[in-house]
């Protein structure tokens, strides 16, 4: 008998989700598929979990035609913190003699040495490595690592998930964008008539004022500036908020708000970042000094910018809706080293508008002065 465990925070179950359960049911011919929403995961600190009820109502809705499927709620009953060694001790009990699979990412396997008592989980049960971050981690040495540090041999499957993110539904949802592909339409029906995310103040006035193009493409900001914040331990509600009003006045006219006192011979396409954060600051009410800079300078750059503007600086330049060319080589940069990488964003920036013939910002220069990484 082979079983595999499929834990996530599932917040919720996506396509990707979907894909790479049928796909090891599929590969490794499983007899069965425990998927186990977790009570509180101790690898995502910073997750907004909703109501374990909606998790457990969508999985169900997501699997509902998948036989080999079996939604479990242990780790839920058991209540709090679910620790993977626990788990997997609990199904090998319920299934001696079973060939016991635990599914996880790349980032998940980097941090597995980090688990606790990594040699109980081994013993009881066959890591399989289901996810693939381009670029981001080296899967083959992950799996020697782990080879090597306990003597046990990660499976991989060959159908790999892409980069899984419920937080780009979330953020899709929250500013009325489409969930088309993204979840199957039972999930979709349940998100809306449960009202399972509910918006605050800013992403409602961000929906009214921005077109849906723009609203895509601050998606991919806030959704790429999370990411960043969580692996750069930057504050993730302030990244979330920044990346969000980032782009909060690019429809505006500056004759409508004489009282911010912007000088008149800015560049058009800089103007904006000036007029968010006075509109965030003054109709939005937002106080938080750190979100306000992180808006004020997304454009330019300043000289010793913080980590937050950084990430909100990186994330407006290379969210995944950007096309330009040469944009894949700075997600790399970006993905290998932030702080190398924002150096060569810088300056590839100013080499552009030189090439362009545009006015290179001063602010900008002084945001690559300071930037010394060799
Ligand atoms: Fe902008
Ligand atoms: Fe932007």
């Amino acid at each position: 008998m082979k079983i595999a465990i499929f834990g996530g925070s599932f917040n919720p179950v996506h396509n990707e989700h979907i894909k790479v359960a049928k796909g090891a049911i599929k590969e490794l011919n499983l007899d069965k598929l425990i998927v186990m929403p977790t009570f509180i995961s101790p690898h995502k600190k910073n997750a907004e979990i909703i109501s374990t009820e909606h998790r457990l109502n969508m999985l169900k809705l997501a699997f509902s035609s998948e036989k080999a499927v079996e939604v479990s709620s242990y780790e839920i009953d058991k209540g709090g913190i679910s620790y993977t060694f626990e788990t997997v001790t609990h199904f090998k009990n319920l299934y001696p003699s079973a060939k016991i699979y635990f599914m996880l990412g790349s980032d998940m396997l980097e941090n597995f040495p980090t688990w606790k008592n990594p040699d109980v989980i081994l013993d009881n049960c066959t890591l399989l490595l289901t996810e693939r971050r381009t670029g981001e981690f080296n899967d083959d040495a992950l799996i020697d690592k782990i080879y090597s540090l306990y003597g046990h041999r990660v499976e991989r499957l060959k159908v790999y998930g892409e980069t899984i993110s419920s937080t780009k539904i979330r953020t899709q949802y929250k500013l009325g964008l489409s969930l088309d592909g993204l979840v199957p339409k039972s999930v979709k029906d349940y998100i809306v008539n449960n009202s399972v995310y509910e918006s605050d103040v800013y992403y409602e006035y961000i929906k009214k004022v921005l077109p849906i193009k723009r609203r895509i493409h601050t998606a991919g900001v806030i959704t790429t500036a999370i990411d960043l914040a969580k692996k750069l331990n930057v504050d993730v509600k302030k990244a979330e908020l920044s990346a969000l009003l980032h782009d909060v006045a690019k429809y505006e006219d500056i004759n409508n708000y004489k009282g911010a006192e912007i000088k008149s011979d800015l560049p058009s396409d800089i103007v904006h970042q000036y007029l968010g954060e006075y509109i965030a600051r003054t109709k939005l009410n937002v106080t938080d000094s750190d979100v306000l800079l992180a808006i004020k300078y997304h454009t330019t750059g300043r000289a010793n910018m913080t980590m937050l503007e950084k990430v909100i600086y990186i994330a407006d330049l290379i969210e995944p809706s950007r096309k330009f060319q040469g944009v894949e080589k700075l997600r790399e940069e970006i993905n290998k080293d932030f702080h190398v990488g924002f150096k060569v964003c810088l300056e590839e920036i100013i080499e552009f508008l030189k090439l362009c013939g545009k006015e290179v910002y001063s602010l900008t220069l002084d945001a690559l002065k300071g930037e010394i990484y060799e």
